[in-house]
């Protein structure tokens, strides 16, 4: 299917590219009819969406922080994937978590905060669906109810989100108004016009300056999100449960899987179906990685057979539809049983990420959870004989690092919305930050021992071990989130048999 009549195609000044011209035109018999016999919209609100209740003291806490300036976040636009095909939309993660807006809202959306004497009024500008009458109900392949099915009025967007809402078409004049200083939401992939419209109003500041302003608001609307409120954790904890149900999904299809060759391809689509089915998508790509590819950290291509004695390194999270998403891994032998050089690495990475485990509390450094983890990393590969320098001269900074040739990623991040969340976070507020209740992050040690690394036992090679799970910090230590899916050796291999034992899901 492509749109339809270009001519009657509204103007859309978000977009830049050649319209295709290929189209028939439409009568002015099919014009006259089209708008005609319609039931009308429904007039019952809709309820407010589940973050309605939380967004408030998010915009407030933003408020605060910049008293008098006009604060404008754009939720960004659709993307062109080729010709008239977009990718599938996803809000800015600042956006969402200010709005409460999740799964496919709301293309070209702005959010302003107005500086008022007291804080600031919110209003978000968007495009509200037209009515039939207007071609971009049959004509507007981006907009058009036929085309992407009924779009929210005015009255239905307030009521979802409990925000004063404006169509997007005032925006211009709104910003234009003058107010104190301007500050812009970078989105990094924001097209270019949009920017310039955005930016392009700009009063009490001067050029280097509204960059540096931008550049604040953009971080301190990171660092908002570094601790989750109770609606956040309740949502991660969601991700996390439905994402072990996918889990257990692909423990079932690996007979299946091993069958048909390409098995990693099966295992990500196996995933990819309950991620697509229990949320809106998954977080990030799978990593479905077998034996040796274990070993390429983002190994996404997942091409790979799963052939029976592999591992199989499984790095994969739901994301629901309020955007927020898991991030698990687990490290699986493919026919249920670890061997004994398998199960030597496993162990060592289940005794480092117990020891980040027991670091992560209240008042801990961030980096404390790295560090108690990597020195028990560093202590395995020196017992090994791997280590060509002590652990302590290689746990230097400064000198020494040799360890992280078999593990060079950090061990944690914050989650939340974005996979790797607060990534604009300060580092004094993130790796050199402390742990707070309410923050969830990772905890994902792993040793990587490439085929073709010859300085270890040859019996280690090619065996890549990572387990990742994801934790909330509470007031006296951490809980596990994704404690459902079973760490140690042996609770693996019990949870397997009992899942194998049943035969393929139905
Ligand atoms: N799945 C990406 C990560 O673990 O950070
Ligand atoms: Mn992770
Ligand atoms: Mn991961």
């Amino acid at each position: 299917m492509t749109s339809a009549d270009a001519a009657d195609e509204p103007d859309d000044p978000t977009r830049t590219d050649e319209r295709p011209t290929r189209k028939q035109p439409f009568s002015q018999a099919f014009k006259d009819f089209i708008p005609q016999g319609w039931a009308p919209y429904s007039e019952v609100p809709p309820d407010p969406l589940p973050a309605t209740a939380f967004t408030q003291p998010r915009r407030d806490a933003i408020s605060a922080q910049f008293a008098g300036d006009r604060l404008v976040i754009p939720a960004g636009n659709l993307k062109v994937r080729s010709n008239d095909t977009d990718y599938r939309y996803r809000p800015h993660s600042a956006f969402a978590h200010l709005s409460g807006l999740g799964t496919d809202r709301e293309p070209g959306a702005v959010l302003v905060l107005e500086p008022t004497d007291e804080g600031h009024d919110a209003t978000l500008y968007f495009k509200p669906r037209s009515p039939r009458t207007d071609p971009e109900f049959y004509a507007d392949a981006r907009y058009g109810e036929m085309w992407v099915g009924q779009r929210d009025s005015l009255a239905e967007m307030e009521a979802l989100t409990g925000l004063a809402c404006a169509p997007i078409s005032q925006l211009p004049d709104a910003l234009a108004k003058n107010a104190g200083a301007t500050r812009v939401l970078i989105v990094a992939d924001a097209d270019a016009e949009l920017t310039a419209s955005l930016t392009g109003q700009r009063t009490a500041l001067g050029v280097g300056a509204e960059a540096a302003a931008d550049q604040q608001l953009t971080v301190a609307l990171s660092e908002l999100r570094l601790v989750k409120d109770d609606f956040e954790v309740e949502q991660l904890r969601t991700a996390c449960d439905v994402t072990a149900d996918g889990f257990e999904s692909v423990v079932a299809a690996l007979p299946e899987a091993v069958r048909r060759g390409r098995g990693e391809r099966w295992v990500e689509g196996v995933f990819g179906l309950h991620a697509r089915h229990a949320g809106n998508a998954i977080g990030y790509d799978t990593i479905a990685a077998a034996g040796d590819h274990a070993n390429t950290l983002h190994w996404i291509r997942n091409d790979g057979d799963l052939a029976p004695g592999d591992l199989l390194l499984l790095d994969a999270g739901v994301e629901l539809d309020s955007l927020y998403t898991a991030d698990i891994t687990r490290t699986l032998p493919v026919t249920g049983r670890f061997t004994d050089a398998q199960r030597t690495v496993y162990d060592a990475v289940l005794a480092a990420q117990e020891a980040g485990m027991a670091a992560a509390r209240p008042g801990a450094k961030f980096s404390d959870v790295h560090a108690a983890a990597i020195r028990v990393i560093a202590e395995h590969l020196h017992a090994w004989g791997v280590l060509p320098v002590g652990v302590d001269e290689s746990l230097d900074p400064e000198t020494g690092g040799h360890h992280r040739r078999w593990m060079v990623h950090g061990t944690s991040h914050h989650l939340g919305i974005d996979v790797h969340d607060c990534e604009q976070a300060r580092e004094q507020n993130y790796r050199h930050g402390e742990l707070r209740p309410g923050m969830v992050i990772t905890v994902e040690p792993g040793l990587y021992f490439k085929s073709t690394d010859l300085l270890v036992p040859p019996e280690l090679r090619g065996i890549g071990v990572r387990i990742e799970d994801d934790i909330v910090i509470t007031e006296n230590g951490c809980e596990n989130l994704s404690a459902r899916l079973p760490r140690s050796a042996e609770a693996v291999e019990a949870w397997m048999a009992g899942i194998l034992d049943r035969g393929p899901a139905g």
